[in-house]
Order: structure tokens, then sequence, then C-alpha cells
């Protein structure tokens, strides 16, 4: 049996590591010593001498729930390049854990959303409508999409409103998603499952000899980890925590304890990582490799081969992984502490027939030299913890315009996570409506995992990067920290695009 162990769970050494700067007390313990994090053991740690909350331990899937998707949601009208959707958030209650209802939110379902699939150059119109009992806003995280139908917190639906959104999609295929965003109350909403996959397909994505056919070989991975009450509810004002919300269990689309069984072939996996504020760093129990072809914003130009992929809050990341070379029916996907994030277990014998070949080119993204040569004339300082977060030492003011640019005028922005005496911690920074290119990161060229287009990039404190952002369309956009909890603490600003 192969099992395909995605250890996704390790993720937050960046705070791990931040503790061990900020406190001698804890200096002490070796395990922590140096930020080596593959050393790390978190079960050996000393926690208590802490002055934040630490990340709560994810537990292994057992494996005893077959992985489900998100299904693909019919257009309410579609023809050749117009088609319309209806959205609506709602309330209701999911049988997450056998024979118990558990209270969730979902956009035309009761947990979680569908998955909306449109053509790059269609013309798209969305009929948003909110049956929850609390205002929500729904916001298109990567989407190129005019200020005004972005979703941000200014663009609240009140309960029982609805509002209609156009948009054209110029942008190339993509792993898109979409989310709720009201102020201070985006981290509740998505922790009670407000998400939805968007994808975008183009003659490329299509063209290309790689696995598409979806919920075969092409599957949707969305990851969230979730505390649950004693009765299997989710509440988030009990579980809440200020630097971000971290679960113990482990959901793949809405599925605890999940397993994959599928065919012995290549298949992609579209990962994004829904958690609240917890990264996922993953790899394969038998460390073998496999082909990033993805990042937020589309292809990468070449497929980057490697053995572990980092995925933070916000961000996607496509990979193909060849099961024809998994020894045995079982593979598991872990992460970085070898916790069991999906066990993969493989049917049938090999065969190489129902196996794509190898593709080499995927993309032509470039960053030019002029854009590299490019002086900074943005500068983003990430700061704090807890509450005290802060963007240039400013916290959200839905009445103040941070930063002005021009539409379709590139600029370079640079983006410094701050070192503070307590060490800090990771920040996934995010843009609305646009995807950049990471220019550097400190002084250096990108490592191919970031050198395709990005709308989140993941900073480890002291961390400084450089990224080159455009936008297509005209309006106000939120950038902020996506850890969910920080950007509901006012870790976000605005920009106005004219
Ligand atoms: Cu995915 Cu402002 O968010
Ligand atoms: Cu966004
Ligand atoms: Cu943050």
């Amino acid at each position: 049996m192969k099992k395909v162990a995605l250890a996704g769970i390790i993720v937050s050494l960046g705070l791990l590591g931040a503790c061990s700067q900020g406190n001698s007390d804890i200096s002490s313990n070796k395990g922590m010593k140096g930020m080596d994090h593959s050393s790390m053991n978190m079960e050996g740690m000393d926690h208590t001498n802490m002055n934040h909350e630490t990340i709560t331990e994810l537990k292994s899937s057992l494996g005893e729930n077959e992985l489900t998707y998100p299904y693909v949601l019919k257009p309410d009208q579609m023809n050749y390049n117009t088609i319309s959707y209806t959205i609506r958030a709602q309330q209701g209650t999911s049988e997450i854990f056998d024979g118990i209802k558990t209270k969730t939110y979902g956009y035309n379902g009761d947990f979680l959303g569908p998955v909306i699939r449109v053509q790059k150059g269609m013309n798209v119109t969305i009929h948003l409508v909110n049956d929850l009992q609390e205002d929500t806003t729904f916001h298109w995280h990567g989407l190129e999409i005019p200020g005004n139908e972005d979703g941000g917190p200014h663009k609240v639906l009140k309960p029982g409103e609805t509002e209609t959104i156009h948009f054209t999609v110029q942008q190339d295929a993509a792993t898109l998603w979409f989310h709720p965003h009201p102020m201070h109350e985006t981290g509740k909403q998505v922790f009670k499952g407000l998400a939805g996959l968007l994808y975008i397909d183009d003659k490329n994505s299509e063209m290309l000899n790689i696995p598409k056919t979806y919920g075969v070989d092409d599957l949707p991975i969305i990851l969230q980890d979730k505390t649950f009450t004693d009765d299997k509810q989710l509440v988030y004002d009990k579980v809440m925590n200020e630097d971000g919300t971290s679960g113990d269990t482990l959901l793949i689309n809405g599925v605890v304890d999940p397993k994959l069984t599928v065919d012995r072939k290549k298949v992609r996996l579209r990962i994004l990582n829904g958690s609240n504020m917890r990264s996922y760093t993953l790899h394969f129990n038998n460390d073998m490799e496999f082909q990033q072809i993805a990042s937020d914003g589309g292809f990468l130009n070449e497929p980057n081969t490697t053995k572990e992929i980092e995925v933070a809050p916000g961000e996607r990341a496509e990979v193909i992984v060849d099961l024809t070379k998994v020894n045995g029916n079982e593979v598991s996907l872990v992460n970085e502490d070898n916790k069991t994030i999906l066990p993969i277990h493989l049917k049938g014998t090999v065969n190489n027939s129902k196996t794509t070949e190898t593709v080499y080119q995927l993309n032509s993204v470039n960053a030019t030299d002029e854009m590299k040569n490019k002086k900074v004339t943005k500068t983003i300082k990430l700061a704090g913890m807890m509450n005290n977060v802060t963007i240039n030492n400013k916290k959200f003011d839905p009445n103040r315009i941070d930063f002005i640019q021009k539409q379709n005028e590139t600029e370079v922005w640079e983006i410094e996570n701050v070192k503070d005496a307590m060490g800090g911690m990771n920040h996934p920074f995010h843009i609305h409506g646009t995807q950049f290119q990471v220019v550097s990161v400190d002084g250096k060229e990108p490592p191919a995992n970031l050198s395709g287009l990005k709308d989140t990039i993941s900073l480890k404190p002291g961390q400084t990067a450089k990224i080159a952002v455009k936008f297509t369309h005209k309006g106000i956009y939120m950038y902020h920290c996506h850890i969910l909890e920080h950007e509901d603490n006012g870790m976000m600003g605005q920009i106005k695009v004219e």
C-alpha cells in the first residue's frame, strides 16, 4: 500500500524561532536553538516561559474518511463569453464527524464553498447574497478586479442584502479563492467555513500536457486547521488567539482525518492554505521529489523540482506528484514534524499510459531588468505581535488612504518584517487586486517557488523583499497580513489606484 502523507503541519517555524530569540529563558532549550527547524522537536519544547501563545499542535490524519471535493458551481447563464453565477453566504449544519451536527457557514451550501470556474476573456457577473445573520463581504483573493468589486471591508452586505458585480477576466490561468473580509470578523467567518475556490482557465492551461480532470487527477486540497469544542462545534471565541488562531484538527476540503484513494499515475494537487494562521511545510514520507508547477498567480515558467514546499496562509501552490514512482501502495503527505496530513492509497499497478509526460515549459513570466533596477517607491514595515501588530507603525483606518499608485504603472515596494526585541513572527503579506513579481529577497534573486506571479509573500522576522507591483484596475485596495487575526487587529492598509 502506498500512503502519501502530506506532512503539512509543522508550520509555524518562524514563530517558534522567534520565541527562542526573544526569551532568554528558553534559549537553553536545545531543540529550538539556532532556528534549525528540521531538528526541532515540538513535543520536547518547554512552552511555559514564552510570553506569547505558541501554535497548537496538529494531530496526524487517521485516514478514516475519503477526501471529497467541492462541486463545480453551475452558472446561472452562459454563452460564448459571458457567464453569471449566484453566490450565497449562508449558515447551516454539516456532519463533519459521524452522527454529529456541527454548526457551520458556507457558500451555496453548509460548509466551505463550490469551485467557480471561469475562462480568461470572459465577462463575469456574480450575484452576491448575504443569507447570514451578520454582515459579510465577498472578497476575490488574487483576482485583478476593479477596487469597487473586490469585496474589501468597505463593501459590506447586511443580512438579507444582495449586490451584483461584473468583471472581465484578464489574467492568466490560476487557482484563486474567495472569502469574506468584514472588518474584525474575517477570522471568525473563515473559521466557521466561508471559503471557496475560483479557477481561471486559459488556452495555455488547456493545452499543457498536465493532469486536468477535476476530481480525478486534478485535485483541490484546501488545508485548514480548526479546534472543535468537546461537543464538536466551531466556537471561534473559545479558541481565538490574537496572534493567529491555530487548531489541532486538520481538515482538507472540510473532511477530517482525510485519505486519498487514487490511480497510480501523475496527479496534480492544487493546494490552498485557507487556515487562519498556520503555515504548512509539506513533504512526502518517502522523501520523494515532486514538481511545483504554479504559485498564487499561475504557472511558473518551468516546473520547480523539490522535496518540500511551504504554503503560508492565503497562498496557493500547485504540484504534480508522480505516483508511479512510489514503491508499494501507500505514501503520505506529511508536514515538518512528520505529522500525517494526507495518507494516499494507490489503486492498481503501474500504468504508464495513464501518465502524462514531463512538461518543461509552462509559462513565460519574467522579471525584467527594468523592473529589477527600479527605485523603491513604497516601503512597508510589518511589525508586532498579538494586538500590537502594525504596518508602518499604524493600525488600519478605513478613512485613511495610505498610498496612491497609478493604474498600469509598475512600482517597486519594499516589504520588511521588522525584527523586534521579542523576535517577531512570520507575516504573510498580501495585496488585493494584483499579482506581483518578487524582485529580490534579502537582496538576492528569489528562490524558484517565488519566481512566478504572487499575491502573498510570507516573510520571516528580519527578512526584506522587493516586489514589483502593478494594478491593472482602479479603485481602493487593501494590503495586509494574511494571518486573519492580524488583519482583524488592524495590520492592514489601503492603497488608492487612480
Ligand atoms: Cu485573502 Cu484581504 O485577503
Ligand atoms: Cu485578497
Ligand atoms: Cu501577521
